[in-house]
């Protein structure tokens, strides 16, 4: 028997609990995962606080890394002792997104990460990037692979240009992160000086309070000579929507990924057409897409920023710290 976290249906803080589940055998496919590592996004805060909270008991986490202990009939990709690590989309492998919603998403639609072994299919899962550990693979699932998505296969970042992340979550600082790597300028937001600080150590070239500047739109054309920024990673929502369009240069492109700010809000219509602007929507990626960006952090060295690691017995008390705000990158759990 082996420890799993339950979030009991409706969701909320006072309704986890910890249960032990038999392994199951791997069967034709599949891969018996020993996890060792987590990390907590947005989503899964939902899943757990009960914002979305589950219609049934449900296992929670996303991201999910560890080592394999038995492999399946059929499987020739991986053997026993390879460090993996989830994907997102367990059945979009490769080509244009064939998924609606999260049905198929672990820790939502179907059972997730926080727990000690996992058996599933193989394909859910891809190898490690080298060096890395469990707990650091962990966090490339969602917040890495959405960042890798947006500035690479849908933005087409490039040497030169210029891009706009907001705040200090996951999803931004990796997208920082890889920016960086690809050459491009970057122009980071935060609510807090001490966090800025942090923002240029770690390369970012321009800084915003959002707090002080709260119409900071303008303010990022300045840093770029009134051009504006080749790509935003949208991670506010409707309350920043309007300023990412602002920032943006003719027919930039805007990355629309996060709802921090909330579900709906008022569209700049005009704005969007004068400026021709190309908002596409980003819900992390593929296996293939995963594929890729474990390859060119192995190329880069590049390793995630990492606030925070607590024990998965205390994944609750890891959620009030997300919620505190305090955080700068990814909070993870150790398995
Ligand atoms: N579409 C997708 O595929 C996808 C994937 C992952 C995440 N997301 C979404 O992206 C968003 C970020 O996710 P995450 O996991 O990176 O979250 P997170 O780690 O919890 O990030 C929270 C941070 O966002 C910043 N923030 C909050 N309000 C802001 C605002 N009005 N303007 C700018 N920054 C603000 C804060 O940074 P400071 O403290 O520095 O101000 C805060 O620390 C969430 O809405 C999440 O649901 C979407």
């Amino acid at each position: 028997m082996t420890k799993a976290i339950v979030v009991q249906p409706g969701g909320g803080f006072d309704n986890v609990i910890v249960e032990r589940r038999p392994a199951s055998t791997p069967q034709c496919g599949d891969i018996q995962v020993r996890l060792r590592g987590s990390s907590l996004n947005y989503h899964d805060y939902a899943v757990v606080s009960g914002m979305w909270g589950p219609t049934e008991p449900r296992i929670p986490m996303a991201d999910g890394a560890g080592e394999v202990v038995a492999v399946g009939p059929g499987v020739t990709e991986f053997k026993a002792g390879d460090l993996v690590v989830s994907t997102f989309f367990p059945t979009w492998l490769d080509g244009e997104p064939e998924v609606d919603g999260f049905a198929t998403t672990p820790g939502d639609g179907v059972d997730g990460f926080a727990r000690e072994v996992v058996t599933a299919p193989a394909r859910g899962f891809t190898h490690a990037p080298k060096g890395w550990s469990a707990v650091e693979s962990a966090t490339l699932t969602t917040a890495g692979l959405t960042a890798w998505r947006a500035l690479h296969e849908e933005g087409r970042v490039k040497a030169g240009d210029t891009v706009l992340v907001q705040g200090t979550g996951g999803v931004s600082i990796f997208a920082l992160q890889f920016a960086k790597q690809a050459g491009a300028t970057v122009i980071a937001t935060s609510s807090s000086e001490r966090k800025l600080e942090k923002l240029k150590a770690l390369g970012a070239d321009h800084l915003i309070n959002y707090r002080v500047t709260p119409e900071w739109g303008e303010k990022v054309r300045d840093f770029t000579d009134g051009r504006g920024v080749d790509h935003v990673i949208e991670v506010g929502g409707p309350a920043t929507l309007a300023q990412s369009m602002i920032a943006a240069r003719v027919h930039g492109h805007i990355s629309v990924i996060g709802i921090l700010t909330g579900l709906a809000g008022d569209f700049p219509l005009v704005n969007a057409l004068l400026r021709q602007l190309q908002l596409k929507a980003v819900l992390v990626g593929s296996r293939r897409q995963q594929q890729d960006m474990i390859r060119a952090i192995d190329a880069s060295g590049l390793k995630p920023v990492i606030d925070r690691v607590f024990p998965l017995e205390e994944i609750v008390a890891a959620f009030r710290h997300q919620e505190s705000n305090k955080h700068f990158g990814k909070i993870c759990l150790e398995i």
